[in-house]
């Protein structure tokens, strides 16, 4: 691929996609809002069939998990039918497209600790995970050509994250107390980008799951954050139903790495050396 159309290139993954991207070469068009709503079908299929891409990198979403439960219209609009718009637009170009999906997915039915893998059936538990679902439907239905990847507790610098809420969190108060029965991996940004692009440049389409390597709870991720920063708070592990939200989170959504590993005969760094990474390039 040499000329990408990135939707949600303003967005926490889309600003990594985007800088790499150029950085290697490729000449990438970023569309996201104002100037391009995916909502609007028009809208997308004239900035799509303008850029003339080779592949589209859709990042664009509704990521709000908890206001996607009041908001779900909007959340089906933007992660569905917005999906449906830029899938559309591909088909026309027949160009191949992939879609980041989420371990939201899953309802927490495959016993713990045993981890999820592609072709395991999706449950979604939340509006979010529900309309991400529904993206992921349209990107099979209406794409031969395309890479479905899942990714969970994504952060990456300049974005809404956990690591930034808990440092945050930490300079503020003596005591957090963090939920320690969702169980999952981390993705840092950094680590996750390069393998989206030498997947893309692979053309083993299909569904995978990629996260940084590992698993653990909310809890001990916050525990490392703060005892790799230095700082003095108490971390202090909790139920989910001590820490109720509006929107359910399954309490297992490990995803397992090994088509990913098959596939590009690659592994990610572990969750703990992505942290000292994101925590050592932090401005
Ligand atoms: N964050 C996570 O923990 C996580 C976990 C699993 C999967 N994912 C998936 O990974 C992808 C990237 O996530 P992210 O955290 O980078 O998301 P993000 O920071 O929220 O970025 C999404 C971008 O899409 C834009 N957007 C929203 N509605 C749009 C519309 N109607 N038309 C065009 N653009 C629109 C947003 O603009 P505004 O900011 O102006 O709304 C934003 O720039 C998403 O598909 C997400 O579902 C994320």
């Amino acid at each position: 691929m040499n000329r990408i159309l990135l939707t949600g290139h303003k967005g926490m993954l889309g600003r990594e996609l985007f800088h790499v991207s150029r950085e290697l070469g490729k000449e990438v068009i970023g569309v996201d809002l104002p100037e391009c709503d995916i909502t609007n079908r028009k809208q997308t299929e004239t900035a799509v069939f303008d850029a003339k891409p080779d592949f589209i990198l859709h990042a664009a979403a509704f990521t709000a998990v908890d206001r996607c439960e009041s908001e779900a219209d909007m959340a089906y609009l933007v992660n569905a039918t917005g999906t449906q718009n830029v899938c559309l637009a591909a088909q026309k170009l027949d160009v191949p497209l992939m879609y980041l999906s989420t371990d939201y997915i899953f309802d927490s039915a495959k016993p713990h600790p045993l981890p999820y893998d592609e072709w395991d059936a999706a449950n979604p538990m939340s509006v979010y995970g529900k309309s991400k679902w529904a993206g992921e439907c349209f990107v099979r239905d209406l794409c031969a050509k395309h890479f479905i990847v899942r990714i969970s507790w994504l952060c990456g610098h300049g974005g809404t994250n956990f690591v930034e809420t808990i440092l945050k969190l930490a300079k503020e108060r003596d005591e957090l107390k963090v939920v320690n029965d969702q169980h999952g991996s981390p993705t840092f940004v950094n680590d996750l980008v390069p393998e989206l692009i030498r997947l893309s440049e692979n053309g083993a389409y299909g569904t995978y799951h990629i996260t940084n390597r590992g698993f653990t709870t909310w809890f001990e991720f916050a525990k490392k954050i703060v005892e790799l920063t230095g700082l003095k708070t108490r971390v202090m592990p909790c139920t989910t139903e001590e820490f109720p939200r509006p929107a359910p989170r399954p309490k297992n959504s490990r995803l397992s790495p090994r088509l990913y590993e098959n596939t590009l005969g690659n592994r990610m760094p572990t969750w703990e050396e992505g942290l000292k990474k994101y925590l050592g390039e932090r401005p």
